[in-house]
């Protein structure tokens, strides 16, 4: 897989932290000559950037961005490719938050944000990055969803439809864009130990970003519709869209769900 990354340019959104900072770190190490780092977080930003360009001098750039504003998104695309000499082989629409609660606390205005973090900010990578795979005739677009995409969990009502939306549209433009030589993939990361959890409990199962960054790169570099990183994930979306299809499934799905519901609303919740 090595070969898939070396010598590449690359970008991350949300590569300050987490899972987005591993996968820039594991490209590094591969060997890929251009990677722009965006983030929204300042600090977070200059602390790692300045830290790997004394590891990787040169090959390594901050672009301070919010993905919510499709003006930033394209400028920090523009600046990914001129530090990769015009070209972008990849990019990872990666920043995301994890959203969570009663649907009846949610008004439009809650909404309206959480598709922009989570799902016009994915629009506006493809669209900016777009000009460049196709003069290229190729390059790759990592979008990342999660588990959630596929089990949708009650009082993660904005969670489940922004991330569903996010694999809705990669699986279309996958193929859309397949015979332009332009490479579509779905990230699941697994449970996952980062900042998304707010500082609350962590699964015991969750697996650390670098982990999941490893998971994600070999099932890009094997050009995987969806990148399934832990076989839990795999196992629970399969038996959760098993559920939507066959009878005796159908009423255990039920029950799981229900039980999650009634816990929740009493109390009892986990913030992904
Ligand atoms: N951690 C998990 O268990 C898990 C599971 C499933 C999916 N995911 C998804 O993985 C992705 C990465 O999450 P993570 O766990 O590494 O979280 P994280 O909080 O460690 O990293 C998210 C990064 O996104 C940045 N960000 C937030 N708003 C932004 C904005 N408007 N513009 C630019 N950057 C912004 C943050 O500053 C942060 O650096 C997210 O899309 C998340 O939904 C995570």
């Amino acid at each position: 897989m090595k070969e898939y990354y070396e010598h590449k340019t690359a970008a991350v959104t949300g590569g300050a932290s987490g899972i987005g900072l591993a996968l820039v770190e594991s490209m590094l190490e591969m060997g890929a000559r251009a990677v722009t780092i965006s983030d929204i977080n300042e600090e977070n930003l200059n602390r790692h950037v300045a830290r790997l360009s004394e590891k990787y001098p040169g090959r390594v750039q901050g672009v301070k961005t919010d993905v919510t504003s499709e003006f930033s998104v394209r400028t920090m695309v523009d600046r990914a490719a001129a530090f990769g000499s015009g070209n972008i082989d990849l990019l990872f629409n990666n920043a995301g938050l994890g959203l969570s609660g009663a649907f009846e606390e949610q008004d439009n205005d809650k909404w309206e944000k959480a598709f922009a973090i989570n799902f016009y900010s994915v629009i506006y990578g493809v669209r900016a990055a777009l000009p460049y795979m196709k003069a290229q005739k190729s390059g790759h677009i990592a979008n990342t969803a999660s588990g959630i995409a596929y089990v949708h969990f009650p009082y993660q009502s904005m969670y489940s439809a922004t991330k569903s939306a996010v694999l809705a549209l990669t699986t279309s433009l996958r193929y859309e864009y397949w015979d332009e030589g332009i490479r579509f993939s779905t990230v699941v990361p697994g449970t996952v130990a980062t900042a998304i959890w707010g500082g609350g409990p962590i699964p015991d199962s969750a697996i650390t970003p670098e982990q999941s960054a490893a998971g994600i790169l070999k099932g890009a570099a094997e050009n995987k519709r969806v990148i399934f990183v832990t076989e839990d994930d795999r196992e629970g979306c399969l038996i959760n869209a098993l559920g939507a299809y066959v009878p005796h499934m159908t009423k255990s799905m039920d029950e799981y769900m229900l039980g999650v519901a009634r816990a929740r609303k009493a109390g009892s919740f986990s913030a992904i």
